[in-house]
């Protein structure tokens, strides 16, 4: 596929690369086609993927987005070529361009899912891929399509809409690709505000402050905790992406600078919001956290995660 197509709709064979290829059309389609599988039973499921073939090509860690893919693919009835750390176990090691790595897959497979360590490695693969359709499961600290998607979602679930929610978004909001993908997600739909917690130096890049300026979403930086507003619907922490700092002194003043506890919660929270992350969480949310009615990151995220992964797949390559 060479060019970055809109969905519009229509999602046959398509890679995915990023949220700005969504419209909010395309989106509600998908929430309404992950609804759809999350009704149906399991032995229904099994023949919504039969006889395809998906490979998982993996070359940064990766437990959930891996996990639910590969359980996504199985559920529907496909098969994986699971193929993680390539540069340690594939010919990668000897040299081999990604280029040429998924020329190569694309002879085996009906689509290639791939996460890699290089903002823009999404797009050069999906170009690379002349007849299946590529998904970025996360290219360094560009994106994360389809954890925005699956956050979108949950949060749909939650509370009911997407326009003209509140929330927080704290930790690393400049290497953070998941936060980059939902910001674009929430711009697609209307009212949306968006309150940006991180240290100094880790602030969301001038670039999409720069875009989203004038937009559906309106991004408010707040320098301490103390000014989250009270009224949020949700506050999505993130980790701070420490395979990103070339100075590691750097992360180390930083990992751990805003922390989701029970004493914040209760001070700058409300009853109803939402506590959210990507995950994995290194110490930037209190473990007491976990047993409070409003976390949703160890459970409702992590279960939406497979089936929004599943309602992609069926859209892109199902029957
Ligand atoms: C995130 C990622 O890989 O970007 N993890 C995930 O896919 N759920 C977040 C992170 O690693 O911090």
């Amino acid at each position: 596929m060479n060019e970055l197509l809109p969905i519009k709709n229509i999602f046959n064979n398509k890679d995915v690369v990023s949220i700005d290829q969504f419209d909010r059309a395309s989106v509600e389609k998908l929430f309404t086609t992950t609804r759809r599988i999350l009704k149906m039973s399991p032995s229904r499921r099994l023949n919504l993927l039969k006889g395809k073939l998906v490979t998982l090509l993996f070359f940064e860690p990766s437990s959930r987005t891996f996990g639910s893919f590969s359980a996504a693919i199985k559920r529907l009835g496909g098969l994986t070529i699971d193929y993680q750390n390539p540069t340690e176990t594939s010919s990668a090691v000897k040299g081999e361009t990604l280029e040429d790595t998924i020329k190569v897959f694309e002879n085996y497979s009906d689509a290639i899912v791939m996460r890699h360590y290089e903002m823009g490695a999404a797009k050069r693969a999906a170009d690379a891929a002349l007849f299946i359709p590529v998904i970025n499961a996360g290219d360094g600290s560009g994106e994360h399509p389809t954890q925005a998607l699956l956050d979108g979602f949950t949060l749909r679930q939650e509370l009911g809409k997407l326009d003209g929610l509140k929330g927080v978004l704290a930790g690393d909001l400049l290497y953070g690709r998941t936060v980059h993908s939902l910001i674009r997600l929430f711009n697609l739909f209307n009212n949306v505000t968006l309150y940006l917690l991180s240290p100094k130096n880790l602030r969301l890049p001038e670039e999409l402050m720069k875009r989203f300026a004038k937009s559906n979403v309106k991004l408010v930086e707040i320098p301490t905790e103390k000014d989250i507003p009270r009224d949020c619907d949700f506050w999505y922490w993130t980790r701070v992406q420490k395979e990103r700092f070339k100075d590691l002194k750097e992360y180390e003043k930083v990992k751990t600078r805003f922390i989701l506890t029970p004493e914040l919660v209760k001070e700058r929270g409300n009853k109803n919001m939402l506590l959210m992350h990507p995950l994995p969480r290194v110490g930037e949310i209190d473990e007491r956290i976990d047993s409070d009615p409003r976390s949703i990151y160890l459970n409702k995220q992590v279960k939406n995660g497979m089936y929004v992964r599943m309602g992609l797949l069926q859209l892109i390559l199902g029957k």
